[in-house]
């Protein structure tokens, strides 16, 4: 009887332990993209949720949902659905996946004013209710929207940082998985610069256990799977016809989540403000960087070759052309 009481006692103590140690996540936009992401947060007894959405009910509609598929989960955390952005108060981590996605015809770019617009709102709360968080921006086109965010909130450089390389990169490695018929896990990948049409796949750098693919394929078959990467995100819209792809970005999302949350030191590529690296100031682009509690702890810089540094540059001024239109 002692033993078994004792157990509860346990049981009861690692639960309030776990409460109070745990993180808190906030997702600013509980569309497709969030929710995906909320749902791997839940599944991996992450962290604790907070969906906020401008749609009455759909958050709460959706944290009411994944709270149910908990115990299935066998996860403890908690999940909360609200439209008061009050609620967001005390994040460790805010997403940001609000705003328009793209349709078949659209680019990134279409989306620029209208995203823009609502993340200059978002922005203000964000730095109002978490001035100690780490934002990571996920809506396009997201490069300039994580310089928006950064301007906006005037939160640290660190502390704001887009994703779009992991999942860009993250292509990339199926592609060459699939054509090398080895495991996706295997292949590494990079990929620099705007998470747009003029990013940058980096064959040099992309590696099958250690080996890069430049020895592995010939030239020709690089260049059709650099360019199916660059189109990846085109190739799903196109197929689903009413919006864009979501599975592979929330796991992409996560990552760097967790990076920061247990401050793992993970080199990973993020959207992140240069200031001189790789010859460009001012400017938010995708590079290596070392992510931990603190956001973006360093970048890395690496030695590019002519071809490689010239591509980079076509791709940042892509990012910069779109900064311009909105005067940032
Ligand atoms: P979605 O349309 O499913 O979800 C967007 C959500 O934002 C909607 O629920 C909408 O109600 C909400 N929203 C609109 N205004 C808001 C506001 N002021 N505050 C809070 N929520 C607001 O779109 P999805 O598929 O989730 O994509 C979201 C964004 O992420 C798009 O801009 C898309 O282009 C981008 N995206 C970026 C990727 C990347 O790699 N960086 C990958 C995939 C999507
Ligand atoms: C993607 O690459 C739309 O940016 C989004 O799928």
């Amino acid at each position: 009887m002692n033993s078994i009481l004792n157990s509860y006692l346990y049981n009861a103590i690692c639960f309030l332990y776990n409460m109070q140690m745990r993180k808190k996540v906030t997702i600013i936009g509980a569309g497709h993209v969030g929710a995906s992401t909320a749902q791997l947060l839940t599944y991996e007894d992450m962290a604790d949720v907070v969906l906020f959405d401008v749609v009455e009910g759909m958050p709460q509609g959706k944290a009411l949902d994944l709270s149910e598929a908990c115990p299935l989960y066998r996860s403890s955390v908690s999940i909360t659905g609200t439209n008061d952005m009050a609620d967001i108060k005390g994040s460790d981590v805010v997403v940001i996946t609000a705003g328009i996605a793209r349709r078949p015809g659209m680019s990134r770019d279409d989306l620029l004013n209208t995203n823009a617009n609502i993340l200059n709102g978002i922005s203000a709360d964000v730095a109002r209710f978490c001035p100690d968080c780490v934002v990571i921006v996920v809506t396009n086109p997201m490069d300039v929207m994580a310089q928006l965010v950064w301007r906006k909130s005037g939160l640290a450089k660190e502390r704001v940082m887009g994703m779009g390389a992991i999942l860009d990169s993250a292509r990339f490695r199926t592609f060459v998985a699939w054509q090398l018929k080895v495991s996706p896990e295997a292949v590494e990948a990079l990929t620099l610069g705007g998470h747009g049409d003029q990013m940058v796949p980096m064959p040099r750098f992309t590696t099958v256990k250690g080996v890069s693919i430049t020895e592995l394929l010939p030239e020709d078959v690089i260049k059709q799977l650099v360019e199916r990467t660059r189109n990846g995100g085109a190739e799903v819209v196109s197929l689903l016809k009413t919006g864009s792809a979501y599975y592979a970005p929330a796991a992409s999302t996560v990552q760097m989540i967790k990076a920061v949350l247990f401050d793992e030191k993970q080199v990973l590529s993020a959207a992140c403000l240069l200031e001189g690296q790789y010859g460009v100031d001012g400017v938010y682009t995708g590079v290596p960087a070392v992510l931990g509690k603190g956001g973006v702890e360093k970048i890395i810089e690496l030695d590019l070759n002519a071809q490689e540094r010239s591509d980079f540059q076509y791709s940042v001024n892509a990012v910069r052309g779109l900064l311009e239109k909105l005067n940032l």
